[in-house]
């Protein structure tokens, strides 16, 4: 059973809303009355339509506007926010997704360039983003609601992924941080942790990195490498990006008026 949320009159901006898990949020939000501001890097304008044009298929009168930047420039992301119509936004919801893998590879060979723009990305990618929206929303004084998007990696560790880890766990650090700061204001803020999530890009991606990176934890041929994910998991199976986006939709919705600075863990059992 799908349930559904109230977000009528609500202006929801998604990042990474090119990706496999912000398409899933913003047709769920759109869906569900909200008025939905699309981002993601200008590259990626192709998969940023086919989600707008999913979230018209859910609601015909969805109103739907797209802005492109790379969250790693805060002056890219006010820029864009700027432009965004005064009859769409600003946005008092934010779904804070953009995020970055990195390169699979054991700490000790880790590269510098790759782990600096994987904490780009991840880590200051969603505070320029968290800050852009909560300039916007306190100019006018309203409450709001944020989820940032962590990882189970971020949690508990993940063999070939020091960069990647280090920036979820800062992203649950973020989280808990901004909570304290924004409740004042009205603002609630807390963050999921997804584990194994597919099909999409980041699970084929996974899959065939880890195969072919060196480890004691993985096969080297991608088909064991997926059932060896799949058994860490207590439920026995991958999650899919409409389980994410049911969590992120409750965090976001009134129904969640009284939870704040919390990680949620999506992750069929792990942890
Ligand atoms: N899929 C999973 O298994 C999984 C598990 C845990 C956490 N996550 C997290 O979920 C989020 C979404 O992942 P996904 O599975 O949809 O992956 P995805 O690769 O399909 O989507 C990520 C999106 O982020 C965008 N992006 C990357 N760098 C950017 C930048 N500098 N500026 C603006 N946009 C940028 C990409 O263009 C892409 O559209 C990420 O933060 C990811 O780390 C995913």
């Amino acid at each position: 059973m799908t349930v559904s949320h109230d977000f009528g009159g609500r202006v929801a901006l998604v990042t990474g809303a090119g990706g496999d898990i912000g398409r899933a949020v913003a047709v769920r939000l759109a869906g569900a009355g909200a008025t939905v501001v699309l981002a993601d890097l200008a590259s990626r304008a192709d998969a940023v339509e086919d989600t707008a044009r999913r979230c018209r298929d859910e609601r015909t009168s969805a109103r739907v506007h797209t802005v492109a930047f790379d969250v790693t420039s805060a002056s890219a992301v006010d820029a864009a926010l700027a432009e965004v119509p005064t009859d769409v936004g600003p946005p008092d919801l934010l779904f804070n997704n953009a995020g970055y893998q990195g390169r699979f590879l054991p700490v000790g060979e880790y590269p510098p360039d790759d782990a600096a723009r994987v904490l780009a990305v991840n880590v200051v990618g969603v505070l320029n983003v968290l800050q852009a929206f909560v300039r916007s929303l306190r100019a006018d004084g309203r409450g709001g609601a944020v989820v940032n998007t962590a990882s189970m990696a971020g949690v508990g560790g993940a063999a070939n992924m020091p960069a990647y880890a280090a920036s979820k766990a800062a992203v649950i650090g973020l989280t808990r941080a901004a909570a304290l700061d924004l409740a004042p204001h009205g603002i609630r803020v807390n963050a999921v942790s997804p584990a194994f999530i597919g099909p999409g890009e980041m699970w084929d991606r996974q899959v065939a990195e880890q195969a072919a990176a060196p480890s004691q934890y993985y096969a080297d041929d991608p088909a064991t490498v997926e059932q060896q994910m799949i058994g860490q998991v207590p439920l026995r199976r991958v999650g899919s990006v409409e389980e994410v986006a049911g969590v992120v939709a409750w965090l976001l919705s009134a129904d969640a008026s009284y939870v704040t600075g919390e990680n949620i863990l999506v992750t069929g059992g792990i942890g």
